[in-house]
């Protein structure tokens, strides 16, 4: 019988038995849904934290929670687009997903997306809702973009007035609220946000023992520990992790079966380096995000060696080793920001 990995390590992983926890966020999404006055929420999380994975969980299992229309949209590629050509690529996703025909906004110019969208949502039956699931939502807001700033921003505040009943909307971030530009800001005033963050204890142990549930590998109580000990519950570095192990153990035959990991198969791991080098490019990604003042503490961390604490006077003492005399707020409040990463 051909056994299979069950670690999922870069694709998005809602609605499968490799997305664990998130009950806090999912709970907090349904919230809003739900409040009579509430039809928004910003879902705000590092790189590979997970939020297209929330996403895609939320997309396959809002309509087992009420009459929810959950529409996926990536903004992901389309910071350049000029409003026209958003609007309508948005419209193609809602019919497609309602099953209807799409309008065409650019020969039908009486037809505007603003009024399209209202004769859907009055056509809805009374008790249903669109849930407009818009991912990477941080990248048109980029400076370079003036289209965006200027058009779309203000449109999309129009739009989050249009029906409070029936139009809905989770926006997802990769960037913390207070770094996203003022006219964001204006846009997000007044909604409630939700940190997509590490998982709990427990949820990492799921995590980690996921292979049990397909019967082709057990886990060490002290194996466990040490991966738990290492990515923190970062849910992208244990799933890249165990299925590291789960490929040398499962690669060759073994006496018992299931195998068990043990303590020295994830320090195999860890040793061989092949961790790293496999995860360089997530590294790279989530190095590249980082602001300038989170790098710096980044790399004091780093220096410090093996998962060793720091406080506040070390860190101190750390940047003005390396030349940094004045401690701005920027650098006060990076240790704190770190801890998602
Ligand atoms: N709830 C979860 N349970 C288990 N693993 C998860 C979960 N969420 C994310 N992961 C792991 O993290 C990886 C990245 O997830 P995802 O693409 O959802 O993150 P993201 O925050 O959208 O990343 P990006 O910033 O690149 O858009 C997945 O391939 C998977 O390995
Ligand atoms: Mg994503």
């Amino acid at each position: 019988m051909i056994q299979k990995n069950p670690y999922i390590t870069g694709n998005p992983v809602g609605n499968g038995p490799a997305f664990i926890g998130r009950a806090d966020v999912l709970r907090e999404v349904l919230n809003v849904l739900k409040h009579p006055e509430e039809n928004a929420i910003v879902l705000v999380g590092q790189r590979r934290i997970g939020k297209t994975s929330v996403l895609h969980e939320l997309k396959a299992n809002l309509p087992k929670e009420g009459a929810y229309h959950p529409i996926y949209f990536d903004l992901q590629d389309k910071s350049q687009w000029p409003l026209e050509q958003l609007l309508q690529a948005l419209a193609n996703k809602i019919s497609d997903e309602l099953q209807q025909n799409s309008p065409d906004f650019e020969n039908d110019p009486d037809n505007t997306f603003d009024q399209w969208l209202q004769n859907l949502l009055n056509d809805l039956s009374q008790d249903k809702s669109l849930v407009l699931l818009l991912d990477e939502f941080d990248v048109i807001d980029d400076s370079g973009n003036k289209q965006a700033g200027t058009t779309f921003f203000p449109y999309l505040r129009q739009l989050l007035d249009l029906d409070h009943q029936r139009l809905n909307f989770v926006f997802v971030t990769g960037r913390k609220i207070n770094d996203l530009s003022q006219i964001v800001l204006e846009l997000f005033k007044g909604i409630t946000n939700k940190q997509v963050s590490l998982l709990n204890r427990d949820d990492t142990v799921k995590l980690i023992r996921l292979s049990e549930q397909n019967k082709t590998l057990n886990w060490q109580n002290k194996a466990i520990e040490k991966i738990g000990q290492l990515t923190n519950g970062h849910p992208y570095l244990t799933q890249h992790l165990c299925s590291r192990v789960w490929n040398n153990i499962c690669a060759i035959p073994q006496k018992t079966q299931p195998p068990t990991a043990t303590l020295k198969e994830v320090e195999k791991v860890i040793k061989s380096g092949d961790i790293l080098k496999a995860s360089d490019n997530a590294l790279e990604w989530l190095w590249g995000a980082l602001p300038a003042a989170e790098r710096l503490i980044a790399s004091l961390l780093a220096n410090a060696g093996d998962a060793k604490p720091m406080n506040h006077e070390q860190f101190k003492e750390g940047l003005q080793k390396k030349g940094v005399q004045i401690i701005t707020s920027d650098l006060q409040e990076a240790p704190k920001k770190l801890v998602d990463i």
